[in-house]
């Protein structure tokens, strides 16, 4: 039997290069060897209340930009959480057993806390649960998270295990972090300070969905220095950053060029952007191109998202029962 996989993806993420050369990529390798859950969190969204026509876009948006990049209908379940309503009741059954005291300690809770202190709602308090709600409706043991995720996961593992525990039977797995392969290409920001993403601003970030010009303007504006006065010195950061860029996207032609320019301190900054935007843009041609083409494709996308929910529902179907049946939630009719 194949592991189960499950991720969810924050409804606000438009994906950027970080992210498809980085996690994306192993999500379409993910695919062939494991039974993947990737869904669209809409629920937790709802946090922060998103004016209805933002959810909704927001929403297809993220399918279509995740189809585009190679998750693939056919192979794994794609869905959106709010299509599985068993993960609402899972979540409330789950809320009864999750404690005030613990739910307040979870990092990323006192973090929108501080950010955010006119907001504290019991959704904000009880995500964690939710989260551990969307692992276990599909029982999986897998989750390809980041670090700031592991604290969730393990709240996970209470949940599952308290259930376990209270009803005296052995049904919830223990799920893990995963990450499918060590080697993750670490992607720059523009700004000149570590990883592209979406908390170092937009400027950082080249989107997949930004546009020849958008990419071009990005490129030019990222930080520099004033180049290179000793022959074959050590970059710094931020010119690093741009040479580990070029080795994505560019030739290796085109990368050793610009490498020679800078170790003779001939560079001039301008070309090699000049270039890194274009290569930029080839390399992710088709995928914008298919974005694109799958945004102005409503009835695919319907027939996609169809399928996941009943894929999703299937599957969560059998835990709810399950789970109704362990708690003593019989019919009476
Ligand atoms: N909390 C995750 C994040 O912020 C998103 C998420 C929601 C998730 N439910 C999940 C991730 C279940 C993995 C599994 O990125």
């Amino acid at each position: 039997m194949k592991e189960t996989v499950v991720s969810g993806i924050r409804s606000t993420g438009k994906l950027h290069l970080g992210n498809y050369y980085g996690a994306l990529s192993n999500f379409v390798k993910m695919q062939e060897e494991y039974n993947c859950f990737f869904f669209i969190a809409d629920l937790h969204s709802l946090t922060t209340h998103p004016t209805p026509g933002d959810l909704s876009r927001t929403v297809r948006d993220v399918v279509v930009e995740y189809l585009a990049a190679g998750i693939d209908p056919e192979k794994s379940t794609i869905y959106v959480q709010s299509d599985v309503p068993e993960v609402a009741e899972l979540y409330l059954y789950m809320n009864m057993n999750a404690y005030l005291g613990e739910l307040e300690r979870a990092t990323a809770f006192k973090d929108k806390v501080r950010a955010n202190p006119d907001n504290v709602n019991a959704g904000l308090l009880t995500y964690p649960v939710l989260m551990a709600c969307d692992i276990l409706i599909h029982h999986g043991t897998k989750v390809p998270v980041g670090k700031d995720q592991e604290q969730h996961l393990e709240m996970t593992r209470t949940f599952g295990n308290r259930f376990n525990r209270l009803y005296d039977v052995d049904y919830f797995k223990e799920a893990f972090a995963f990450s499918y392969s060590d080697k993750l290409v670490k992607i720059p920001g523009l700004d000149g300070n570590g990883k592209m993403g979406k908390s170092n601003g937009d400027a950082s970030c080249i989107y997949l969905s930004d546009t020849p010009e958008v990419i071009r303007k990005k490129v030019m504006r990222a930080v520099s220095d004033s180049g290179p006065t000793e022959m074959n010195q050590k970059k710094p950061e931020v010119i690093q950053n741009l040479f580990d860029l070029m080795k994505i996207v560019s030739t290796d032609d085109t990368l050793e060029h610009f490498e020679n320019l800078y170790n003779n301190c001939s560079i001039r900054y301008g070309d090699l952007k000049k270039q890194l935007a274009e290569d930029m843009i080839i390399a992710t041609e088709p995928v914008r191109s298919q974005i694109q083409a799958l945004s102005n494709d409503d009835e695919y996308l319907k027939k996609v998202v169809k399928l996941g929910a009943e894929k999703a529902a299937a599957s969560a179907h059998k835990t709810i029962r399950e789970v109704r049946e362990i708690i003593g939630i019989r019919k009476l009719y």
